[in-house]
Order: C-alpha cells, then structure tokens, then sequence
C-alpha cells in the first residue's frame, strides 16, 4: 500500500487567484506546490515549437507524455520553469500561452497523459494542488477542496497588473475577452470540465482581499495547518 500524502487542491477559472493563495499555503505549510496550468501551457509552447498544430490531437498527446519539464525553486518562491534544459518562465505566462494552453488541455488523451505526472507531485509532508480538476479527477481524495470565484472583470483586471508587474505586455480589454473565451473553452469541455468538486468549499474573492482569502482557506483546514 503506498504512502498516503495529504493533499489540498485550489481549483477555479483563470486569475481568481488560485496560483496566489496556493503559493501562500504551500509555503506556509512547507507543502510541495503543483502549477497544473504550467503542464497544459508547456505542452502548447512544445507544440508551437515543433511546429505542431495545437489542434492535432494525436500528435500533440505524445509530446505531453514526453515532456522534459524541471520546475526549478527560487529564493522568491517562484518557480524557474524549464522547458529541455531551456528557462521558458516567461514564454508560459503570456496571454497567448493561456489561450494555448486551454486548446490543448480539451483533448482528453493530452489529460490523460499529464494524469500521473500531476500525481508525482504528491510527495511528503504534503501538496498544494492547483488547476481546473485538481479536487475533480487528479485528486478525488484530497483531504480539502476549494473552488474560487470571481466576475471575467475582477479576473481580467488582476490579470492585467500581474503581467504589466512581470513587465510583459497586456491590454484590459482583450483579457477580459481572452478569459471569457478561456472560462467557455474550460467549463464546456468534455474531459474533466471547469466545475466545483461535489465536496468542494466555494469562496467568492471578487470583493476579497489575498489575506481574507488565505485566512478563509486556514479556516477550513484546522486538522492540517
Ligand atoms: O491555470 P492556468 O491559467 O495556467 O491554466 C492554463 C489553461 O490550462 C487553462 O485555461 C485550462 O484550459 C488548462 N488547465 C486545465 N486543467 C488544469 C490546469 C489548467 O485544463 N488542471
């Protein structure tokens, strides 16, 4: 029988502030931290490289299962993402690299083949889970499930400052259409859809501050923090 690690997962559409709450939570625990989004993002970025069509199911599934990825830690607890031996941190975090990454995560054989490796990131003392159907399908187990919300705008304009902050280029008006299009591509799919997991605890941060978040997720994880 293996191990049994104890495992929280933060899923939500995209800029709700699950990769912050997440960071936060996996430090404060001393947790391992998995960046889901990062695996459908490098797979897209592999694609484009080859010159593969994200479209192309078939030959977009190998190169997931393929994949030689290295999440690097930083001083900042940022991690440095490496893609065959290449830093690609910033190349996964434009805008285009989301709207990639969510064509690829609708082929059911590209989740299939991340399945496991999402897995391996439960390692003792513990992982923070975060994604779209971490408390869903990779984690049904996980000792606590958070589901966070918010409105396209609030999550647009998060979105907006981060980039401008990481000094890349954005514009409000086409992130909220970009995560518009993101949340439809996301909840309508056939393969693990955007959704709450049934024993999921939802937390609305449209009108929510980071710290309000992380203390309403404590709250609910007394047996473990
Ligand atoms: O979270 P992030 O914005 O990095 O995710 C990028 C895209 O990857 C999402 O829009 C979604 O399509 C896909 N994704 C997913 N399942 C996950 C994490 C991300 O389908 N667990």
């Amino acid at each position: 029988m293996s191990k049994i690690v104890p495992v929280i997962t933060i899923d939500g559409p995209s800029g709700v502030g699950k990769g912050t709450i997440s960071q936060l939570l996996a430090r404060h625990l001393g947790w391992h931290f998995l960046d889901s989004g990062a695996l459908y993002r490098l797979t897209a970025l592999a694609a484009r490289r080859q010159g593969i069509a994200l479209e192309d199911e078939a030959l977009v599934a190998p190169l997931a299962a393929s994949l030689a990825v290295e999440f690097v830690p930083t001083a900042d607890g940022e991690a440095k993402v490496l893609l065959d031996n290449q830093e690609v941190s910033n190349d996964i975090r434009t805008a285009q690299a989301g709207v990639d990454a969510s064509v690829v995560a609708a082929h059911p054989t590209v989740r299939a083949a991340l399945l496991q490796r999402q897995r391996d990131f439960a390692q003792p003392p513990g992982l923070i889970a975060d994604g779209r159907d971490m408390g869903t399908t990779v984690f049904p187990n996980a000792a606590h499930k958070f589901f966070l919300l918010a409105s396209a705008e609030v999550r647009a304009k998060r979105r907006y400052k981060q980039l401008i902050e990481k000094g890349l280029d954005a514009n409000l008006g086409s992130l909220v259409e970009e995560i518009e299009q993101r949340d439809e591509r996301d909840r309508t799919r056939s393969a693990s859809p955007l959704r709450p997991a049934d024993d999921a605890v939802s937390i609305d941060t449209s009108d929510k501050g980071i710290d309000a978040v992380f203390a309403e997720v404590l709250a609910n994880c007394t047996d473990v923090v």
